[in-house]
């Protein structure tokens, strides 16, 4: 060993203790826009400093395998992070997810085969919940990566001949586990290994599109436990702190959602529901609603004292952010209080909307989160929502038979005037109809959210107090 590898070596727990702290300041960084990329910075730099530590303290490592999967992962990185589309973040974090859990099997399974000797209890113990959770993170994780991108093969399970499968699959599962525990013995580690795999992918394809983000923030946190679970195998203290940040940050983030959605975990898991299939209301006499223009809007806009802008993910679909951010400024300087209203759960991922508003540049003073807006929609004058739906929707307060009866949602019904940018009267994500839009207050405004943010940016220029 050189000098400078016996150093790092030598030093690998205090090395270990400075990524743990990064690590800490990242998560910390994360939780406002303001420090988010500070965070991200934090998070590089203990990545880094973990990866190269653990480089220089493996024993006899084949130093161009490392090197080759260390160019090649950065590369296959830095690639999609530039070219995924924000739209498609959803799906490529479930698929991140799935490659944690393949890689928490691939190291407990090295280590099974390449020790001769017999394993203490306590590794076997390691070894089974390491490897039975990162084979459950997988293949659900990957299933989950197909079902947000709509792939033909990521099918939704239903019938009742699943639950008793799906428990069937987990006793099997965690039996094979208690003999390799018990006996040590191999095949019995295999089975349970190809059983976990099968179970993932069991368990999340009955679960509906509705609580898709939840299950994949689940996910994620399953993936730190996995990796937590084979960070004490191979005695590394980092991949344990890390692994744990992420299992309780994960666990944390999933209880929010649930809370935003005013579901339990548990239905979320094992109710399987949440397909959502279904067109709410009896829809026996026909529903009138009443349209106007994007020049309309402006108009409305520039002449009200307090508007509050609702985004969805038709703002993300169309890519409306920068306009959006246009038509903020210049309500601004004609005087107007504009705000905007962020929904836990509106777009397809957690702080999408926050992400989208960053990038475009509104200033964070400005957006607001359900619970502080709320109770300020009563004393607005106009409301824009551009591009949401079920986060808006009535029904989850009202109407105990809907399935999003409970669901928190922005009650823009409050305001004195409600205008509701989207293409068509379809639904959103949770299939419902929206009562919303059939209110005496509310015009619908029918068209692509960016390019009519664009008319009301030049309805605004053009007209004013
Ligand atoms: P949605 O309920 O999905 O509604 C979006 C609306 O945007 C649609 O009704 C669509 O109507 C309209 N739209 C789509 N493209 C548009 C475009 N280019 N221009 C204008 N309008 C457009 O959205 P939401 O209110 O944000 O609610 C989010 C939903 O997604 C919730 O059900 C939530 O549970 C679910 N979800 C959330 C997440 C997270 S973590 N945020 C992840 C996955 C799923 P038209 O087709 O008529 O235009």
């Amino acid at each position: 060993m050189s000098n400078f590898t016996t150093l790092i070596a030598s030093n690998a727990d205090w090395f270990y203790l400075i990524g743990a702290i990064l690590f800490i300041l990242t998560l910390r960084g994360l939780s406002s826009p303001k420090t988010a990329i500070r965070g991200n910075r934090f998070g590089m730099a203990a990545m880094a400093i973990a990866v190269v530590t653990t480089f220089f303290l493996a024993e006899g490592p084949v130093m161009w395998l490392i090197i080759a999967a260390m160019i090649l992962g950065a590369v296959v990185g830095m690639w999609k992070a530039k070219t995924v589309a924000m739209t498609q973040m959803p799906e490529t974090v479930a698929l991140m997810h799935s490659f944690v859990g393949l890689a928490a099997v691939a190291i407990a399974l090295a280590t099974v085969l390449h020790t001769e000797e017999a394993y203490s209890t306590v590794t076997r113990l390691e070894l089974f919940i390491g490897c039975f959770i990162g084979a459950i993170t997988f293949s659900a994780s990957f299933f989950a990566f197909g079902k947000l991108a709509a792939k033909s093969w990521a099918k939704t399970l239903a019938g009742g001949w699943v639950k008793p499968v799906q428990g069937l699959l987990f006793v099997a599962m965690i039996g094979f586990g208690a003999v390799y525990f018990m006996t040590d013995s191999l095949p019995a580690f295999y089975a349970m290994t190809v059983l976990a795999v099968v179970f993932g992918w069991m368990w999340i394809a009955p679960i509906g599109g509705g609580d898709m983000p939840v299950v994949v923030s689940l996910l994620n946190s399953f993936s730190g436990w996995a990796a937590a679970g084979i960070g004490f195998t191979l005695g590394n203290s980092m991949l344990i702190i890390a692994g744990s940040l992420v299992g309780s940050s994960g666990a944390i983030l999933s209880y929010i959602m649930c809370k935003a959605m005013n579901r339990s975990l548990l239905n979320v898991l094992f109710g399987g529901m949440g397909t959502a299939a279904v067109v709410a209301g009896d829809d026996s006499a026909p529903k009138t609603y009443k349209s106007g223009s994007a020049e309309d809007a402006g108009f409305l806009m520039s002449n009200a004292n307090d508007v509050i802008i609702v985004p969805g993910y038709g703002m993300a679909q169309g890519r409306a952010q920068n306009a959006v951010k246009e038509m903020y400024e210049l309500l601004k300087e004609e005087g107007v209080n504009v705000r905007f209203a962020i929904h836990p759960v509106a777009g397809r991922m957690p702080g999408h909307m926050n992400v989208l508003l960053a990038e475009a540049d509104v200033p964070y003073d400005d957006i607001l989160e359900m619970d502080e807006i709320n109770s300020d929609f009563s004393s607005t004058d106009v409301v824009l929502v551009i591009g949401a739906n079920d986060v808006v929707n009535p029904s989850a307060k009202d109407d105990p038979a809907s399935p999003i009866f409970g669901m928190p949602i922005l009650e823009v019904t409050k305001a004195q005037t409600v205008m509701v940018i989207k293409r068509s009267m379809s639904t959103g994500y949770a299939g419902l109809d929206n009562s919303l839009f059939y209110m005496d207050k509310t015009m619908m405004i029918f068209g692509d959210a960016k390019k009519m943010v664009e008319e009301m940016v030049r309805s605004i220029n053009g007209g004013g107090h």
